[in-house]
């Protein structure tokens, strides 16, 4: 009790603060998302995310150099393919985009973890992810169909070069068929970090300017979560640990950090919370209108994610926050 109890006496000088800081947030902690498009120096910064491109594979290459020489040890890779169809060719192909990229960064900067998002909804006419049925207009997708596709995206994927498979469909089962395909062509040592709760979440509507991979219509609630419900993350998440998972990752991640805690509670495994596209364009537009120190919001950001539990952070502030790290 007051007086004897003072907690002030720790935050008196900013050494001792340092000394009993419990939390800390590290360049290690990043993956940065990149968005390959086709083309040569092709660089479109997209409105609705000031600083984020569509990059053509010469200028992802340029980009992973600088993000290695940041010291992030990771990014991300989405595509955005020349046609779409209802097979999703562009995603599962040897020639997609995705695969391209993967390949001239593992050449470049073989050092540089390459994860991959592995998702049919920049590939498919109709933006969903995954086969629909026929004449279906409500994005319904077919579960078990799908299975076979993400499989098959996901060993090409490999089979480019790339370190990490990221899953982020919500199809039942999808961490368990990704992990037989990639077990049946010798990738067994290739983890996959699934979107393990993914809500079905208005902080998506930038990214989906950036990926083009607007459903055209109905929306992603069959397959995505309902932001209602806390409980069922620890069901997918104890689903997707059984299937084989070896990260987990909870998106968004600041209307969920609630998630992100119980997730780490209820797992040995690593936790990713992906700070989405929305997250970033809000305090981009706050940040440009002066009205906000982006430096000092975005570093308490991180680290409540890192308090919140979370043992990576997918943000697209990654490469500002490696250089504010290094005080530059
Ligand atoms: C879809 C996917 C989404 C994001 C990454 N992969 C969301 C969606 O369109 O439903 C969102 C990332 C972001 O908002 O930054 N598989
Ligand atoms: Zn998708």
């Amino acid at each position: 009790m007051f007086p004897t109890h003072r907690p002030r006496r720790l935050r008196s000088h900013p050494q001792l603060r340092r000394m009993v800081r419990e939390n800390v947030v590290t360049t290690s902690d990043f993956i940065y998302p990149l968005f390959a498009v086709p083309g040569e120096g092709v660089a479109n910064e997209v409105k609705s995310m000031p600083g984020v491109y569509q990059l053509s594979v010469d200028k992802i290459v340029e980009e992973a150099k600088e993000v290695y020489g940041l010291g992030i040890p990771s990014i991300i890779l989405f595509g955005i393919p020349e046609g779409k169809d209802d097979d999703a060719t562009g995603a599962w192909h040897d020639c997609g985009i995705v695969q391209k990229a993967t390949e001239a960064v593992k050449k470049a900067v073989p050092d540089l973890i390459v994860a991959v998002d592995t998702c049919l909804c920049e590939y498919t006419p109709h933006g969903h992810c995954g086969y629909l049925e026929v004449g279906d207009l409500t994005g319904r997708v077919l579960n078990d169909p799908t299975l076979e596709l993400l499989k098959k995206t996901a060993v090409s994927q490999a089979n480019a070069g790339a370190d990490i498979i990221a899953p982020s469909g919500m199809m039942d089962g999808f961490v368990g068929a990704i992990r037989s395909g990639l077990d049946d062509a010798s990738f067994e040592n290739i983890p996959i970090m699934s979107y393990a709760a993914k809500y079905a979440s208005s902080y998506y509507g930038p990214f989906r300017d950036v990926a083009e991979s607007a459903p055209q219509f109905g929306d992603r609630r069959t397959y995505q979560m309902d932001p209602a419900n806390g409980k069922e993350a620890i069901k997918e998440i104890e689903l997707d640990i059984a299937e084989g998972a070896d990260m987990l990752m909870v998106k968004p991640a600041l209307a969920y950090m609630d998630i992100i805690w119980r997730v780490k509670e209820a797992s040995n495994l690593p936790v990713a919370a992906y700070n989405v596209s929305g997250e970033y364009s809000m305090v981009k537009a706050a940040a440009l209108n002066g009205w906000v120190d982006e430096e000092k919001l975005v570093m308490e950001t991180m680290m409540s994610f890192k308090r919140s539990g979370a043992d990576l952070i997918l943000s697209y502030h990654a490469k500002d926050v490696a250089r504010w790290l290094k005080g530059q």
